[in-house]
């Protein structure tokens, strides 16, 4: 029985799709535990480009098996256009291949218009959603109102949902003076997709411990990143789930079981889409140099909203935290080759509070960073494009340098770094490097 986690160890974004895709070549299953259609994953494969939202990326692989736990949240009309897409590029998605546990929440209509709605009368001090409903389909989960994928095997779902659309008109015109819902309107699209869902649905963590039983593969694909943890991100600036590994477990509906590695993938440098703290955050031509100018798949725009993303240098502070609260046993970094040309490179290694006080680690988290400036280290940069490098000896040695200082700042080995969107583009690095 083995089972690999991979979490995004930044503000999501850093690659844990092609990272997933790579290990999926030894997997039998690939899972998702948390988060909803709010995710966005870009895999590369040969000539195609692949971007989910909602299902594991290992899905690509025609010998997985893709599954979404009860952590998940689960808008029917996402996931029938992704399989439609996926089907459309030859992949296989049948109810053997993908299968959904029956608590994961659905989202509706009424999450996203709430939404859209709660957004808005946030003003300034807007969290910067996706507007996909995350936020309002973890509401009414925790307040024991929500519907379930079990719900839409029951007599009565029709009516429920009615009662859903209904109660949340009353509070987008009542709290927000936001347009209602044409509740027949929704139904007709809405049901047809929800009922389509009916072969899918089963027990999740019962047939995953099946699988584990007899020995299989599970690799866990964590969704956004761990500074977007509910309770241990940039609270409020954060999503409404589990992004850290150790909710992956609880998120597939299976018991504490030994893990084998717990992957932190995070950027050579750092990204974020949406409001909250950015310590190490950079403007001007400076951003402009990491972010791209859109033209290439892999500049930095949102996957899901296509909004462009704050970019900054690298945290190593957060990086460290990531590695505590995750219990990371490696790391993966993505997007080396972005880094070349430019003559020198700042790690932020620790924070300065009101001017005086060093901070190693953060006393209270990532929440309030107001008062924290981050304390630089510059590393010499290189010129040469690292794209055709594949080993870690043909690496320019400040590439290398640069590597190693990651590592030793984080307290986790760096394991492989990637130099481009291609499976190919990826160096091991070695023990002791
Ligand atoms: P929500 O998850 O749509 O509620 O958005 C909450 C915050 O998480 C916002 O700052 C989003 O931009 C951010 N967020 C949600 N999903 C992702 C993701 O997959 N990548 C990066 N940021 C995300």
């Amino acid at each position: 029985m083995t089972i690999t986690i991979v979490v995004g160890a930044q503000w999501g974004d850093e690659g844990k799709g092609r990272v997933v895709d790579w290990l999926s070549e030894e997997a039998d299953l690939t899972a998702r535990y948390n988060g909803g259609d709010n995710a966005g994953h870009t895999v590369t494969a040969g000539s195609q480009t692949f971007k989910l939202h909602l299902i594991p990326s290992g899905i690509i692989h025609p010998h997985t098996q893709a599954m979404l736990g009860c952590g998940v949240v689960i808008n029917p009309l996402s996931l029938q256009s992704e399989v439609q897409t996926l089907r459309e590029a030859g992949v296989l998605v049948n109810e053997q291949r993908l299968r959904l546990s029956y608590a994961a929440h659905l989202i509706t209509p009424a999450h996203r218009a709430l939404d859209a709605a709660q957004e808005a009368a946030r003003g300034r001090g807007s969290i910067g959603t996706t507007g996909r409903g995350i936020g309002p389909a973890y509401t009414d989960r925790a307040a024991r109102r929500g519907l379930r994928l079990d719900d839409v095997l029951r007599n009565g779902f029709a009516e429920r949902l009615t009662q859903q659309l209904q109660e949340a008109n009353h509070t987008l015109q009542a709290l927000y003076n936001a347009p209602p819902l044409d509740i027949e309107q929704t139904l007709a699209d809405y049901l047809p997709a929800a009922l389509a869902l009916r072969p899918h649905i089963g027990d999740v963590g019962q047939e995953l411990q099946t699988r584990l039983n007899a020995g299989q593969h599970l690799l866990i694909e964590g969704a956004q990143g761990s500074l977007l943890d509910l309770d241990l991100g940039s609270y409020p600036f954060v999503t409404s789930s589990c992004t850290t590994a150790a909710g992956a477990l609880a998120g597939l509906g299976l018991g504490l079981q030994p893990i084998g590695r717990v992957i932190g993938v995070a950027k050579a440098f750092q990204t974020r889409v949406g409001s909250g703290p950015f310590p190490t955050e950079v403007f001007g031509a400076e951003a402009e140099r990491l972010r791209g100018s859109g033209s290439n798949p892999w500049d930095e725009f949102g996957t899901t909203t296509g909004r462009p993303r704050r970019v900054g240098w690298l945290d190593g502070v957060l990086l460290r935290y990531a590695v505590r609260i995750n219990g990371l046993t490696e790391l993966i970094l993505t997007k080396l080759d972005i880094l070349s040309g430019l003559e020198k490179l700042q790690i932020a290694t620790a924070y300065q509070e009101n001017l005086t006080t060093r901070h190693e680690q953060l006393p209270f988290g990532p929440s309030h960073l107001g008062s924290f400036a981050p304390l630089y280290e510059e590393l010499p940069g290189w010129s040469e494009p690292l794209g055709t490098v594949r080993t870690w000896q043909t690496l320019p040695p400040a590439a290398r340098h640069f590597i190693q200082r990651v590592a030793q700042i984080a307290g986790c080995p760096v394991r492989q770094v990637s130099v481009g969107p291609e499976r190919s583009q990826v160096i091991q690095v070695p023990d002791a490097g």
